[in-house]
């Protein structure tokens, strides 16, 4: 088990930078998600890690040892991919093995190892048979098997629940979750999926662009996301964000239809940090929006544009002025469609970006 360390790491194709400038240090033990939109340089990222591309600029370590000189071999880490990169010809036994057969081990210490791991997986029964006879959740399984079996310093899982399908992805993040748990051992782990990422998690580092934008625990970001862009990346749905001016000498934020919303003990904080005038965003979680009788101070009025049952509780969207802004109620009665309906912001719980993105308040 190891600490990983990035530094300063850059990776260019030809014009495009795919990683830019990364430092970042996972500790030793830690479950670390990766997060980000298709293209951002998670993969990139990962297979650095991995020794399968080498940085451009920047140095990596595992534990104390410089390894961004190092073939993959001398790493010490296993990787588990999207496609779980099974040998097709070889048999699961033949496949779990194979980390143990290129190391030389006795056939007989091979067998009894991966019967070992196979039983814990649950795939003991499965291996005499080749790759394409086995469901996609046992294909997982049986990488995770390969990548255990000889237990490395630290894990590279490249979006290894992908190919899933919804209620076997459950299923398999939390024996994942489990796992890492129990064995200790350093994860990087790379996704897309924002719901992943903040469940498996100890740290979650959001990525765009090739930019690492923010690195916290699944809360932190949750709670206090640094720009728009981590804001409405984090969440099903995304966190509200409502377009208004700062309307110092009345203390109220004006939306584009005139609607107005009192700041109440907020304005001070917002004076400080607001121009009279100034364009900002008004971030508000699905969550935390609640309908309301009629008008407020802190009511904004609304259309349903869609009602959506989730079981427990009810995706209301509707339309404020330009925008479409989702709620979540749990509520016995919910609106319907076309209604005209209050919805109550609470201020105390708003986050407050400049025009820019950037979080201010
Ligand atoms: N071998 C390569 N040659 C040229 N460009 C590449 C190469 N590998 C990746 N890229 C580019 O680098 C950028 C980052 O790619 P990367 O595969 O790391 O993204 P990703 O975050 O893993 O995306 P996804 O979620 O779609 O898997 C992309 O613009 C991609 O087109
Ligand atoms: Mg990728």
């Amino acid at each position: 088990m190891a600490r990983i360390r990035l530094e300063g790491v850059t990776k260019v194709f030809g014009a495009v930078v795919a990683v830019d400038d990364l430092t970042l240090t996972i500790e030793d033990g830690e479950f670390f998600a990766l997060l980000g939109p298709s293209g951002c340089g998670k993969t990139t990222t990962l297979r650095m890690v991995a020794g399968l591309e080498r940085p451009t600029r920047g140095r990596i370590f595992i534990g104390e040892r410089d390894v961004t000189d190092l073939p993959p071999q001398a790493r010490d880490i296993a990787m588990v991919f999207q496609d779980y990169a099974l040998y097709p010809h070889m048999t699961i036994m033949e496949n779990i093995g194979y980390p143990l057969k290129v190391r030389r081990y006795a056939r007989s210490e091979i067998h009894r190892r991966v019967r070992e791991v196979a039983e814990v997986l649950q795939i003991a029964d499965l291996l005499d048979r080749r790759p394409g006879q086995l469901s996609g959740g046992q294909q997982q399984r049986a990488a995770v098997a390969r990548a255990l079996v000889y237990p490395p310093q630290a894990f590279l899982f490249d979006e290894p629940l992908s190919n899933l399908d919804a209620k076997l992805r459950l299923e398999a993040r939390s024996f994942l979750k489990h796992l890492q748990k129990s064995l200790g051992i350093t994860t990087i782990y790379v996704t897309h999926d924002q719901a992943e990422a903040m469940a498996l998690a100890d740290r979650i580092g959001v990525m765009d662009r090739g930019r690492l934008l923010q690195v916290g625990s699944p809360i932190e970001i949750y709670r206090r996301p640094r720009n728009t862009f981590v804001a409405t990346f984090i969440g099903s749905p995304p966190m509200n964000l409502l377009r208004c001016r700062f309307q110092q000498a009345e203390a109220v934020l004006v939306l584009g239809d005139g609607q107005a919303l009192a700041l109440g003990e907020r304005a001070e904080a917002l004076r400080r940090a607001f121009r009279d005038g100034e364009p900002l965003w008004l971030g508000i979680r699905p969550e935390h929006l609640a309908l309301a009788e009629g008008p407020g101070p802190t009511h904004l009025a609304a259309r349903v544009y869609a009602v959506e049952p989730l079981g427990v509780e009810t995706l209301v969207t509707v339309q404020v002025d330009a925008e479409r802004i989702a709620l979540r109620l749990s509520v016995d009665e919910p609106p319907v469609l076309r209604e005209q309906v209050w919805v109550r912001v609470p201020m105390e719980r708003a986050l407050f970006f400049r025009e820019g993105g950037e979080l201010a308040l």
